[in-house]
């Protein structure tokens, strides 16, 4: 049952558009200029290998499209916790991200190495065993966070991670810094997007969880950049509902989840306007699924989705978050410490 108390988790979500802010204040001008990646002081990479797991993870798959879709470089997302035996070819930059640094997998992963191969950590806390045990290291500067489920150190996560791929393609002469300042740009934009996306989740979530609280299964679709945050919006919800929640890139739908959609079936559709989503839609509402967009004009939560920006429809996080966090308040759940989870997962 809603209570009147404060929980930590809403308040997270709160202060997602200030600590974007803030980052923007501080390193903005250093990603246009390369100034960012020359502060870590490490050689050019040629390859990037993103080492994470759960929603440092889905940060990591937004991190890793910006070095390709921008630079043109090959990159693969690892989970830490099946890192071993994966080949790393000379030229790999490893990014490790963790917002607690203590994430037992990764510190397993990074000890594993190669060694000789340069390794990065993008962390919220610095003092980390993991900022410790690798070459160089990026803050993602969320501030505290409490809540078990991460919120605010995904989006910093995500800011932070895409700012050093364009600051470093600056430097290595593999995107214009007129184009890098152009992308910025819209980065700039993100504090307000961030604010208006969770005004508008606000208003629309709890009609939402209206419909949607007897479901007993979710499930998330996206294309493109959006598919991140689709998974984000799962994970989310199964952490903090006990709800089955399912993510796929939309055009796998038809090769078996389809079969999930019965009457009622809630689908989440992080809709940043890629015109393929319609027929995934279609097929869903044929089927009689609850088929919830986010994104768009006329969309359940209208939020305009970023389709340019560098990390794709970050904004979209907001709503998903509200969502579980809502769903999870009704169902009278503690949101702040989802049952069987910990902040900081130090066994493997
Ligand atoms: C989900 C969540 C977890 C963590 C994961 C990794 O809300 O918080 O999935 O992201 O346990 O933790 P870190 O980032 O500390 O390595």
């Amino acid at each position: 049952q809603p209570t009147d108390r404060v929980d930590h988790m809403a308040r997270e979500i709160d202060e997602q558009p200030d600590a974007a802010a803030r980052i923007l204040d501080t390193i903005g001008d250093d990603i246009a200029n390369g100034a960012l990646w020359r502060s870590l002081e490490l050689a050019p990479f040629e390859r990037l290998r993103l080492l994470a797991c759960g929603t440092s993870l889905n940060a990591g798959l937004v991190i890793g499209g910006a070095v390709s879709r921008f630079g043109g470089l090959a990159h693969n997302i690892v989970v830490a916790s099946e890192a071993a035996g994966t080949i790393v070819e000379p030229g790999t930059l490893t990014i490790a991200i963790s917002q607690s640094g203590e994430t037992a997998d990764v510190l397993r992963a990074v000890e594993e190495g190669p060694r000789d191969r340069p390794m990065l950590a993008l962390v919220n806390n610095l003092h980390s065993t993991l900022a410790r045990n690798v070459d160089a290291v990026l803050g993602c500067s969320a501030g505290a966070e409490i809540g078990v489920a991460a919120t605010k150190t995904f989006v910093c996560q995500v800011l932070v991670g895409t700012g050093l791929i364009l600051s470093a393609l600056v430097e290595f002469g593999r995107l214009s810094s007129g184009d890098a300042a152009h992308l910025v740009g819209e980065l700039r934009s993100l504090p307000d997007r961030l604010a208006t996306a969770t005004l508008a989740a606000r208003a629309a979530i709890p009609g939402i969880v209206d419909e949607v609280r007897h479901a007993s299964g979710f499930i998330f679709l996206g294309r493109g950049a959006a598919v991140p945050y689709a998974m984000e919006g799962a994970l989310k919800l199964k952490e903090l509902t006990y709800r089955w929640a399912e993510a796929y890139p939309a055009g796998e739908l038809k090769h078996g989840p389809l079969a999930l959609v019965e009457d009622g079936t809630p689908v989440i559709v992080v809709d940043n306007g890629d015109p393929r989503l319609a027929g995934n839609i279609a097929e869903v509402l044929a089927r009689g699924g609850r088929v919830v967009t986010i994104g768009r004009a006329g969309s359940v939560v209208d939020i305009p989705l970023g389709t340019l920006s560098p990390c794709g429809p970050l904004e979209a996080v907001v709503p998903l978050q509200l969502l579980a966090f809502t769903l999870a308040a009704e169902l009278g759940f503690d949101v702040d410490k989802p049952r069987n989870l910990a902040k900081s997962v130090t066994v493997d």
